[in-house]
C-alpha cells in the first residue's frame, strides 16, 4: 500500500491504473478496503485511488478532524501524488468529505459521485445516535459497532447470498480504532447542510442508491437528484448501504459510464 506523508500525517491509499484520476472515498467505520472491486474493475480504463481517511485504515492517527479537514487532507494527498484535477466521489460519510471538497476545490474537480450518501444534517435524534455510539464504541469497542450497524447495512439478499462481502464488511468495520469512532462521530455531528446548496456544484454529478440502502435511502438520492438538474441518478438493484461491495458490476458499470464522459 503506497504512503505520502501530508502535513507531517502517513496517509496510505491504493491505487491501481492509469489515466483520468478516479477517487473514491470510503465511508464510516470503513477504509480503502472497501473499493476493492472497484479497484480491480476500473483499473483499465481509469487511474484508481482509494485513501485511507486520517484514522481509519493504515492512515495514522492525529486527534479531532472535520468532513472538511478530511477533504483538505484527500487534496493534499492528490496533489503530493500528481492526481489533480480529479473525479472523485464517496459513499455515505465519504459522500459528506466528497461534497466538502467539491466546495473548497472546485477546480481541481472534473466530476462528483455521491454513492450511498445524503445532504442533509442530522436530526436532533440523529445527534443523540452518536452520542449513544460513541459511549457503545468506548464499552464494546469496534465490534460492538460492528454489530449494531450491521443489520442496516447490506440488503437482505446480500445477507442471504453473499456471505463473503458480508464477512469482508464485517472484517473493516472491526478494525476501525476507537479513538477514530469517536472523532468521525463528532465530525459527522457537526458536518454541513448541503440542502439548498448543491445546485452551486457546477460539475458533472453522478449520484448512486441501494435500493435497499437504508441509512441514506433512494428518496435522499431523488431529493438530491432533484436540486442538480443536470446530475444522473443511478439506483442498484438488490443492494443497500454498501452497493459497492454488494452489487459491484453494477456500480462500477454506473461509475466508468459516468467518468468516461469527465
Ligand atoms: C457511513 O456509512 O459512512 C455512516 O454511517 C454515515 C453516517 O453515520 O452518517
Amino acid at each position: 500500500m503506497p504512503t505520502k506523508t501530508i502535513n507531517n500525517l502517513e496517509m496510505h491509499y491504493l491505487e491501481a491504473g492509469r489515466g483520468t484520476p478516479l477517487v473514491l472515498i470510503h465511508g464510516f467505520p470503513l477504509d480503502a478496503r472497501m473499493w476493492e472491486a472497484q479497484l480491480s474493475g476500473l483499473d483499465g480504463r481509469f487511474r484508481v485511488i482509494a485513501p485511507d481517511l486520517r484514522g481509519f485504515g493504515r492512515s495514522a492517527q492525529a486527534g479531532p478532524f472535520t468532513m472538511r479537514s478530511l477533504a483538505g487532507d484527500v487534496h493534499d494527498l492528490l496533489a503530493g501524488i500528481g492526481a489533480l484535477p480529479c473525479v472523485l466521489g464517496g459513499l455515505s460519510m465519504g459522500g459528506y468529505v466528497a461534497m466538502a471538497y467539491a466546495t473548497r476545490f472546485p477546480r481541481d474537480l472534473r466530476g462528483l459521485m455521491l454513492i450511498d450518501t445524503k445532504h442533509e444534517a442530522d436530526t436532533a435524534e440523529g445527534k443523540e445516535n452518536r452520542r449513544k455510539m460513541v459511549e457503545l464504541a468506548r464499552t464494546g469497542g469496534a465490534q460492538a459497532v460492528a454489530e449494531q450497524m450491521m443489520p442496516r447495512m447490506v440488503a437482505a439478499a446480500t445477507r442471504q447470498n453473499n456471505p463473503a462481502c458480508v464477512s469482508r464488511l464485517r472484517q473493516i468495520m472491526e478494525s476501525c480504532p476507537i479513538s477514530t469512532i469517536e472523532h468521525a462521530q463528532l465530525a459527522m455531528c457537526d458536518r454541513d447542510d448541503y440542502r439548498g446548496r448543491l445546485a452551486s456544484i457546477a460539475v458533472p454529478t453522478l449520484i448512486v442508491v441501494g435500493d435497499q440502502d437504508a441509512f441514506s435511502p433512494p428518496a435522499v438520492a431523488r431529493a438530491m437528484h432533484a436540486e442538480m438538474p443536470g446530475s444522473t441518478l443511478r439506483i442498484i438493484a438488490d443492494a443497500g448501504h454498501m452497493a459497492p461491495m454488494e452489487q459491484p458490476g453494477s456500480v462500477n458499470d454506473a461509475i466508468g459510464e459516468f467518468a468516461a464522459g469527465c
